[in-house]
């Protein structure tokens, strides 16, 4: 390959930018031109590109967000999306490209080089959903992860305070596992998820519970996906039954997806940059590098679509009714 177009798509995750540093400065030492592409597929349609070198991306480890920007882009689902797309590539003789983003990104992505296969692209997983397959984690899950049980943690101060039930919205539309690993990290006493039916009237006993065991407060998690319904409904319907505790909702929202980084993120990102633009240049094409047991590998995107999503792992939501008796 001789020039490759770098694009960040869907929503922004933090770890993105050490991801685009390491994408750019791994292909210009190999002697690769790059291409940076604003708002993901939007810019490579409406041809909003420009010439990146080595210090184009200085300074952007710590930043969270995307310095490339991005877009949720529906034209791209189009056949003639995707064919404006490949000509503007082909006027800046770019031969790869690296695409950063979640499912919606890789499902742009495959259609793209199933209709023309002579440009090599590659998927990085980046979202805060971490439901990927072919990578345990994605960019950005750590450091929401971390964000969301800092919020958490300042709501515990308030429940605590005031005897207060707190539920509270985190972010996964259809992935519970920013909820069941901040609910574990923050000693909820339930955490509802889009993968799993939660009888309320069995949450509804686990609160009483904790009332008859003198809880001073109680939190329970609620996953954005999750299909109880409309959080202030539930926290109505819950209301009816506890009378004794306060009850408060707090839905955390974007927060979750912005700040600097993690040290995990940004060196999950440094590794799948350059494990990308490696597997580029070795002729792989349609994959998406991730990483498993702490070992780089490339998996058909494919494949990372329609695999298994995020395993809701049975032994640490058992652990939470264990642990916050
Ligand atoms: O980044 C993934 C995600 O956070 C989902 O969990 C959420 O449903 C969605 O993005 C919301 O994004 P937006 O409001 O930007 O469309």
């Amino acid at each position: 390959i001789s020039k490759l177009g770098v694009l960040t798509s869907g929503g922004d995750a933090p770890g993105m930018n050490p991801c685009i540093r390491a994408v750019v400065r791994t292909a210009i030492y190999n002697g690769i031109s790059v291409v940076g592409i604003r708002q993901g597929y939007k810019g490579l349609i409406e041809n909003d590109m420009f010439e990146m070198g080595t210090r184009s991306v200085s300074n952007i480890l710590n930043l969270g967000g995307t310095i490339l920007k991005t877009a949720r882009c529906m034209e791209f689902h189009t056949v003639e999306g995707r064919e404006k797309a490949y000509k503007n590539l082909k006027d800046h003789d770019i031969d790869a490209l690296v695409v950063i983003g979640g499912d919606g990104t890789f499902t742009g992505a495959l259609k793209f080089s199933q209709q023309f296969p002579d440009v090599r692209v590659m998927g990085i997983p980046g979202t805060i959903d971490n439901d990927l397959y072919g990578s345990t984690y994605t960019l950005g899950f750590d450091t929401a992860t971390n964000t969301v049980i800092d919020a958490i943690d300042k709501i515990r101060d308030t429940a605590d305070s005031h005897d207060r039930l707190f539920f509270i919205e985190v972010m996964g539309r259809d992935s519970g596992a920013i909820a069941l690993r901040a609910g574990i990290a923050c000693g909820a006493e339930g955490i509802l998820l889009p993968e799993k039916a939660t009888a309320i009237d069995e949450l509804i006993e686990l609160l009483k519970k904790g009332e008859f065991n003198k809880k001073s407060s109680s939190i329970v998690i609620v996953a954005e996906g999750d299909k109880s319904g409309n959080i202030y409904d539930l926290a109505k319907k819950v209301k009816q039954q506890i009378s004794n505790y306060d009850i408060k909702v707090t839905v955390l929202g974007h927060l979750q997806r912005g700040g600097a980084p993690s040290s995990f993120d940004r060196i999950l990102g440094s590794r799948l940059g350059y494990a990308a633009v490696n597997a580029l240049m070795s002729g792989h094409t349609q994959e998406m590098v991730g990483l498993e047991a702490n070992v780089i590998k490339t998996t058909p995107i494919e494949e990372a679509l329609t695999g298994h999503k995020f395993k809701l792992e049975d032994d640490l939501l058992q652990m939470v009714d264990v642990l916050s008796i």
